[in-house]
């Protein structure tokens, strides 16, 4: 394990001993129906939180979702930002059959995610998860799941997004549906939107609402703006009362159709 600190060796044990939290989250998942996989109510207040939920920033997170904190897959997201935002996932991404995520870190959101896809009608061929990090043994575990599976091809491209590996990939295999959630300066969520945008028919980005994150909430404003000719956005930025900022938030573009 190269690239990884002391604390982050010691997650990576932990996660080790949860890895079977990845099967079950596919087989919950793959459980669900229709009409839960769009009610909004019940992926926020039941489905989400008992996927588990991630323990780090906590002072940005609700205390009344402790009892989910350090569970699980550990996704990191309010559920009243992500319920609506699979919602929408489930509405809107038939069409799309590679999936990209800037910036996996332990991965729960990356299966979550990928298998929410495969689960409401696209046609999934590749998914790409992308972080300077060590695969995880989440990811891992993943991808000796989707390897037996043998539909859909598991890459990870172990680098920072700005690496030649990165653009030479993303070049040829042009993924339909990235998630950026790496470097989260001004300049490096940027440059990976522009990597994506000529060919991307949906650009996810995270911390669009944030006190923490400056430069992404600033980024997502402009690109609105910038982005209005060719995309419509879509926002899930829901705040929890009892916690004292503003945090994270979901910006989703989808590329509107061309008129003929
Ligand atoms: C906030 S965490 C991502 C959380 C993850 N998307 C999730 O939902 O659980 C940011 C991650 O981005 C990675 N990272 C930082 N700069 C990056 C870059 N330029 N390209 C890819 N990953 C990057 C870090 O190693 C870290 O794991």
């Amino acid at each position: 394990m190269l690239n990884v600190s002391r604390s982050q060796a010691d997650r990576y044990q932990r996660f080790a001993a949860l890895s079977d939290s990845v099967g079950e989250a596919v087989v919950a998942i793959a459980g669900l129906s229709a009409a839960q996989r769009i009610d909004v109510d019940f992926l926020e207040r039941e489905f989400i939180p008992a996927l588990g939920l991630n323990d780090e920033s906590l002072r940005e997170q609700p205390s009344e979702l402790s009892a989910s904190f350090g569970k699980g897959l550990h996704i990191w997201q309010y559920p009243s930002q992500l319920a609506p935002y699979l919602a929408w996932l489930s509405r809107n991404a038939s069409g799309v059959s590679s999936f990209m995520e800037i910036g996996c870190r332990w991965g729960g959101m990356f299966i979550l995610v990928a298998e929410w896809l495969r689960n409401v009608g696209a046609d999934l061929k590749t998914v790409i998860a992308v972080d300077p990090i060590d695969p995880t043994p989440f990811i891992t575990t993943y991808f000796d799941l989707l390897r037996e599976r043998a539909e859909i091809e598991p890459v990870y491209l172990q680098a920072y997004s700005n690496a030649p590996v990165v653009s030479a990939y993303v070049d040829r295999v042009k993924p339909d549906f990235v998630y950026v959630d790496g470097d989260h300066s001004l300049r490096g969520a940027m440059l990976d939107h522009l990597m994506v945008r000529s060919h991307a028919s949906i650009i996810v980005h995270h911390d669009i609402h944030s006190q923490a994150c400056p430069d992404t909430t600033l980024l997502w404003k402009a690109l609105k703006e910038f982005e209005a000719p060719s995309f419509d956005t879509f926002e899930f930025t829901s705040q929890y009362p009892s916690v004292n900022g503003t945090f994270l938030g979901i910006g989703a573009m989808k590329r509107r159709p061309v008129q003929a």
